[in-house]
């Protein structure tokens, strides 16, 4: 059985995940890869019902409620959906996964980075993605862009302190694991982000199962 590929899209409100996960899904399709692809929070009926109660604006909730919420979402995702898509041999790809929590929850709301991995650990069973692409970009640039969306989520109303800590969050993430990180420049052109994305994913793929099982020349 193949190990299948996991693959995981991280970076502040309006970097442009969802915009080039769907792009990269084209370029899978493209070479003959057909992905599953989910996103956090939700990805199950559960993780949906989670994500109602993460993102509504009209409710608070302190850090650590907040983080248990968004762990009860991925380890009903994990063992529902990711492990099993993986255990296929399937591409997986993700909007967002555990990295979120510890930028957002972590260094962006000040919960100790070490309960965080620990409860982590537990959620996830230790799976960690092959591929993190992280979409760096200005919070305030990707705010404005998350505004064109329409009505802000709860964490789109969270203050640009709150945000700025989030972003230098994420690239620590990515400067402790620079095997598993890409971070990208998330303030360029989509075509462009989507030729980065591509040159990141490109080495990964060889072992990916194409539909239809012919060899994947790249
Ligand atoms: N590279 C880009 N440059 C300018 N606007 C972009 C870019 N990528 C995405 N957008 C736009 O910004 C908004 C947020 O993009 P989205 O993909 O939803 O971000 P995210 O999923 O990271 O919150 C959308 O309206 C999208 O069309
Ligand atoms: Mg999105």
């Amino acid at each position: 059985m193949m190990p299948g590929l996991f693959i995981t899209f991280e970076g502040p409100e309006g970097a442009g995940k969802s915009t080039q996960l769907a792009r990269l899904v084209e370029a899978l399709q493209g070479v003959g890869i057909a992905a599953v692809v989910t996103r956090e929070p939700g990805g199950t009926p559960f993780g949906t019902r989670v994500r109602e109660v993460l993102l509504d604006p009209g409710l608070e909730m302190h850090a650590l409620p907040e983080f248990l919420l968004y762990s009860a979402s991925r380890a009903q995702l994990v063992q529902d959906v990711i492990r099993p898509a993986l255990s296929r041999g399937e591409v997986v790809i993700c909007d967002r996964y555990f990295d979120s929590s510890l930028a957002y929850q972590g260094a962006g709301r000040g919960l100790p980075l070490p309960l965080l991995r620990d409860i982590t650990q537990e959620v996830t069973g230790g799976l960690k993605p092959d591929l993190t692409l992280l979409l760096d970009l200005d919070p305030a640039v990707g705010l404005e862009r998350a505004a064109a969306r329409g009505q802000p989520d709860r964490l789109e109303r969270a203050d640009l302190a709150f945000h700025q800590r989030v972003r230098q969050g994420f690239l620590e993430l990515a400067r402790q694991e620079p095997q598993r990180f890409a971070v990208l420049d998330a303030s360029q052109a989509p075509e462009q982000v989507a030729e980065a994305v591509w040159e990141a994913a490109r080495p990964h793929l060889a072992g990916a199962a194409p539909m239809g099982g012919a060899a994947l020349k790249l």
